[in-house]
């Protein structure tokens, strides 16, 4: 691994006090830092690297899987320096230029600089034009990364233009566009559990699969986060970027090889063979909602339009549930039913491959208890696969009863995998784009969202329409009912 520094525009942020600095003292534990290292937290407040390091200190404590110990925080406290700049000051980014070069003859980094933009997305163009214009965002001797957060614009043509300030400065191979989901240990395995088994993939596909569902289901609310949500809404925070990464991880074709591109390659593939969404096929197909009041973990909590800096009339959707066909040979015919939403009463994500019945055997046809074969991937927060199939009560006759073999990755290798962000930074210090989306991606996932969404923005919907804590609007089971098929979970 090469000597970097790393330089977090966002420093004093949530993302950096809840996931970077707890993500960097974990690779730091396990040794996987690059040798000669340093990260310069970059933001407005005026701050000494010594008050910035309690704070880290402290955030580090409280968010890290690991135990915090005083020397390997120590350790690493010591590579991390405040600097402070006002984004849109141009001037100031020379002044940084001069400072990071101290910092790189201080720590022998070699000159190479991973920048990562853990700032509101209406910084991300200003930050990386002024790093061009200071000559900081390239060099003929060293290289320069950049990591950015989403949501990667709002729509496809604001993506269009801030990928254009992005891609004239750094390069794609030079970007990392972040989905933290792919950091996740089930996303990864995914490509495994498929291409690895001869029990599965022979399975995988229209001939056998009867649908898939795709769910991630969140107890929490809104938080803090009223004036991003009222924007994005479930679509555009979670549809857009991770369920669609669940969707082209579960249908893609093999790849050539696990190259970054050739894996991309596939799930653009995927992305470019869902047709876009008609209006009708938004009015009979997609499903929106909004949490109001209700119960969580048995505590009253307030309905979204009460929630701090939220409209009280808003027409923002928590909830989203769409069903659509991938049209290409593997897949025709199966339909993809994939559900978000937040105030709901279970924390899982969790992708479900529900088989065909086999055509019926004469004295198994009447038994009422015959289920269909399901392989569930859970995503999380146990991380493992669970197999559904058909057995013989013992005892009976011919009585048969659902049974399953579980399969919980995280018991077994203990609770501790890495966060997602730990692997995400590693792999942007190592160079590997794998686990980043490739502009394409987010390109053809706009595609597909942007028709609902500006559907959905021109016409009032009729909200709130489920309570917190419930299963979410009932329309949302009105979508798969009517098909004759039923939401699965496990
Ligand atoms: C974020 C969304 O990207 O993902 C949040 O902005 C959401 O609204 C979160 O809660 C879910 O991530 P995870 O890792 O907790 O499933």
């Amino acid at each position: 691994m090469d000597n970097l520094i790393m330089v977090i525009f966002g420093g004093t942020g949530d993302l950096t006090h809840r996931k970077l600095m707890p993500a960097l003292y974990n690779l730091q534990l396990e040794g996987s830092l690059p040798k000669r290292f340093a990260v310069v937290s970059v933001a407005r407040r005026e701050k000494t690297d010594e008050v910035y390091r309690g704070e880290i200190y402290e955030s580090v404590k409280r968010y890290s899987r690991n135990r915090v110990d005083g020397e390997n925080f120590k350790q690493l406290a010591s590579r991390i320096h405040y600097y402070r700049l006002s984004f849109d000051y141009a001037d100031g980014y020379i002044e940084l230029k001069r400072y990071l070069e101290d910092m790189d003859g201080r720590h022998g980094t070699d000159g190479n600089i991973l920048f990562y933009l853990a700032v509101s997305p209406e910084n991300f163009e200003v930050v990386t034009t002024n790093l061009n214009a200071s000559g900081l965002a390239s060099s003929s001797t060293s290289w320069r990364r950049v990591m950015i957060e989403k949501p990667f614009g709002e729509d496809l043509t604001s993506a269009e233009y801030l990928n254009k300030c992005i891609t004239t400065v750094f390069g794609e191979d030079n970007i990392y566009r972040i989905d933290h989901y792919l950091g996740k240990e089930m996303l990864q395995n995914m490509l495994a559990i498929r291409f690895a088994n001869s029990l599965f993939e022979p399975l995988w596909n229209n001939r056998f699969i009867d649908n898939v569902q795709i769910i991630s289901s969140e107890t929490k609310g809104v938080e803090n986060r009223g004036s991003y949500y009222e924007k994005a809404g479930a679509l555009k925070d979670m549809m857009q970027n991770h369920m669609m990464q669940l969707l082209t991880l579960t249908a893609m074709e093999p790849p050539v090889d696990l190259s970054a591109n050739s894996i991309r390659d596939e799930k653009l593939k995927v992305l470019k063979a869902i047709r876009p969404f008609t209006e009708d096929d938004i009015r009979r197909n997609c499903v929106r909602g909004q949490y109001g009041p209700g119960r969580i973990a048995d505590k009253p909590v307030v309905g979204y339009r009460e929630e701090e800096k939220v409209s009280p009339d808003s027409n923002t959707e928590t909830f989203a549930a769409l069903k659509f066909y991938i049209e290409n040979y593997r897949w025709a015919g199966v339909p993809f039913y994939i559900r978000t939403g937040k105030r709901l009463n279970n924390d899982f994500t969790q992708i479900v491959i529900e088989f065909k019945f086999l055509p019926g055997i004469p004295y198994f046809k009447n038994n009422a208890e015959v289920s269909p074969n399901l392989l569930v991937i859970k995503v999380q927060p146990e991380e493992g696969t669970y197999l559904q199939f058909n057995a013989k009560r013992p005892g009976t006759r011919n009585t048969i009863q659902p049974v399953k073999m579980d399969f919980c990755q995280n018991c077994e290798v203990g609770v501790n995998s890495p966060e997602a962000y730990e692997r995400l930074i590693y792999d942007a210090m190592i160079g590997d784009q794998t686990l980043f989306t490739r502009w394409d991606e987010v390109e053809y996932s706009w595609r597909l969202i942007d028709p609902i969404s500006r559907l959905w923005r021109s016409e009032k919907a009729d909200f709130p329409n489920y309570a917190s804590g419930s299963n979410g609007p009932s329309e949302a089971d009105l979508l798969i009912r009517k098909d004759g098929r039923e939401w699965r979970s496990i």
